[in-house]
């Protein structure tokens, strides 16, 4: 899924705007996507990462920001900075899993400096518009017991602003972003959406063979290819900025 990521990681830095040289932390960093494409975009002075899983932690920093950022095991509801310890804090496809949100975006507030930025984004799950909603939908279609995400609810923009109105952070302002991205073909879909993590693949796992080829058909009829054979569609992520009262 790491190719979703990317796809939307310029166009919320871009929208960010921050100025050249500034200090950045990505809460909940993954294997490094955010804190790479800012790396290559936004001229930072430094750049720290911080997520609870440990190989993830350790995927980043081996990655392509190794050079230039730094990367520890960290959970964003206990963020082990100083307070005003960054210009930038922001965290990508995130928040709607973190059990705590209100802490979490306590702890981000916190260690921004006065007028820094906070920001952030997430799939829109509630809308079923994020990169797995089409083989979800298939599948509930079927008659599957699909899981629902954690913070499904949360992932809303109005959900978003409410918790950065309660951290007591200002000038909100939210945008959506889509983004489309074409698979070479059914093959290339199917093998990165069905990732050992997904719950879902565990579901798929278990399915007769006739019913994971019906699930198939009824992927491949809702997303007809193009005339190369690939498969293109779009998703849609929530993106959210504010600033820390001076
Ligand atoms: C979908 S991944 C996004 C990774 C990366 N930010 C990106 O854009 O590709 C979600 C990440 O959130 C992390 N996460 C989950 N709970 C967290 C928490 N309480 N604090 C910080 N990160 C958390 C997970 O470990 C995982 O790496």
């Amino acid at each position: 899924m790491g190719r979703w990521s990317r796809a939307v990681a310029p166009v919320f830095l871009d929208w960010l705007g921050a100025a050249r040289r500034a200090s950045w932390l990505d809460v909940g960093c993954g294997t490094g996507i955010l804190a790479e494409t800012l790396v290559e975009l936004c001229a930072p002075a430094s750049v720290h990462g911080v997520d609870p899983a440990a190989a993830q932690v350790s995927a980043a920093a081996r990655g392509p920001a190794r050079n230039h950022a730094q990367f520890q095991v960290a959970d964003a509801r206990k963020l082990p900075f100083a307070d005003a310890s960054f210009d930038v804090v922001a965290s990508a496809l995130v928040i709607n899993f973190i059990a705590e949100r209100p802490r979490a975006l306590a702890e981000m507030r916190r260690v921004a400096r006065p007028a820094g930025l906070v920001a952030a984004y997430v799939w829109d799950f509630a809308e079923e518009l994020s990169p797995s909603a089409p083989l979800r939908r298939a599948m509930r279609r079927l008659g599957a017991d699909v899981p629902g995400i954690p913070g499904t609810e949360a992932s809303r923009l109005e959900a978003l602003r409410a918790l950065f109105l309660e951290a007591g952070l200002e000038q909100i302002e939210t945008r959506t972003v889509d983004v489309c991205l074409a698979y070479a073909d059914f093959t290339d879909f199917w093998e990165s959406q069905t990732p050992d993590y997904q719950p879902t693949t565990k579901i798929i796992a278990q399915m007769k063979p006739s019913e994971r080829t019906r699930l198939m058909h009824a992927v491949q009829a809702a997303l007809p290819p193009g005339p190369n054979g690939s498969i293109e569609y779009c998703a849609r992520a929530n993106a959210i900025k504010a600033r820390v009262p001076r």
